[in-house]
């Protein structure tokens, strides 16, 4: 039996395991899918034992995905990032990926959102900010990072082709465009949202990376402006749907893994 996990601090309310479980159960593969909370201080002692244990693949979330950058072979796009999410044991040496990436652009497609040459706006420069934003600009868009701490901002922006940056102040720029991407926490369990709704428009594809509420204050706003919502049940979805690919080689049985998720969020 295969032994795949989510390493985290906090990971108890999780939704991996059963999303992944039932996609082993659908493809009749014998796999378990747990959870792991090491101490803050003991990541390192985590890979390397998971790793000595034949432990197949992890997922890494909060506060660890910086940590195993460095424990790990990162491939460049996880390396650009500066961010891990999946640890691949099966070869010589553990290698890491960031599907968040693949979250964001396969979340996009799912929902016929081209992205190539279009204008985007992405909330936050955080972890999810910045595989949000090299997600985005590697798939043709042009990008805006727009951030509270504008410092954060501009470094990611300069880390991008053909970006710009600025603070909170400058989330006008969603007027003119075409794609807008919450990265940040705002509106997670609350009523607020961190893009005025005078400026979301009809023409615009919004995808809020917050999953709780599954219909965020945003969204609504987005939906009554017109716009293409796009909830974060569907990045969370898709990374994973990512994970699953690259650590068993089969496509990965989407509507499945859709419907677990789902039932565990309404
Ligand atoms: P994650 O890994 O989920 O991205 P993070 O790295 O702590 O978490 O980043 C959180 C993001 O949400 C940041 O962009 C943060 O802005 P700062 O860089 O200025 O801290 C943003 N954020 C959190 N609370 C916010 C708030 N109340 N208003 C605006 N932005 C907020």
């Amino acid at each position: 039996m295969n032994v795949y996990g989510l390493v985290g601090n906090p990971v108890g309310h999780s939704l991996s395991p059963p999303m992944h479980e039932a996609a082993y159960d659908a493809l009749d593969i014998d796999a378990r899918y747990v959870t792991f909370e090491p101490a803050v201080d003991d990541i390192e002692r985590a890979v390397d034992g998971a790793d000595a244990l034949g432990v197949s693949g992890l997922n890494v979330t909060i506060p660890f995905k910086q940590d195993v950058l460095g424990l790990v072979d990162p491939d460049p796009l996880a390396e650009r990032i500066g961010a891990v999410n999946t640890v691949d044991f099966s070869g010589e040496r553990p290698r890491g990926y960031n599907t968040d990436a693949a979250g964001v652009t396969r979340s996009f497609a799912h929902h016929d959102v081209t992205l190539d040459g279009r204008d985007a706006v992405v909330v936050g420069a955080g972890g999810a900010g910045r595989a949000v934003a090299f997600a985005l600009a590697d798939a043709g868009c042009r990008v805006h990072v727009a951030n509270r701490t504008v410092e954060k901002a501009a470094d990611l922006a300069a880390a991008l082709d053909d970006a710009s940056a600025g603070g909170l102040d400058t989330l006008d720029r969603v007027r003119e465009a075409d794609v807008l991407v919450n990265a940040t926490s705002v509106g997670m369990e609350s009523e607020e949202s961190p893009v005025p709704r005078e400026h979301l428009h009809g023409d615009l594809a919004v995808l809020d990376a917050v999953y709780s509420p599954i219909e965020t204050r945003l969204l609504r706003e987005a939906c009554e402006a017109g716009a293409t919502t796009v909830d974060g049940a569907w990045m969370l979805l898709y990374q994973g749907v990512e994970a699953f690919e690259r650590w068993t080689g089969r496509d990965a049985p989407v509507e499945v893994m859709n419907e677990a998720l789902r039932a565990r969020l309404s």
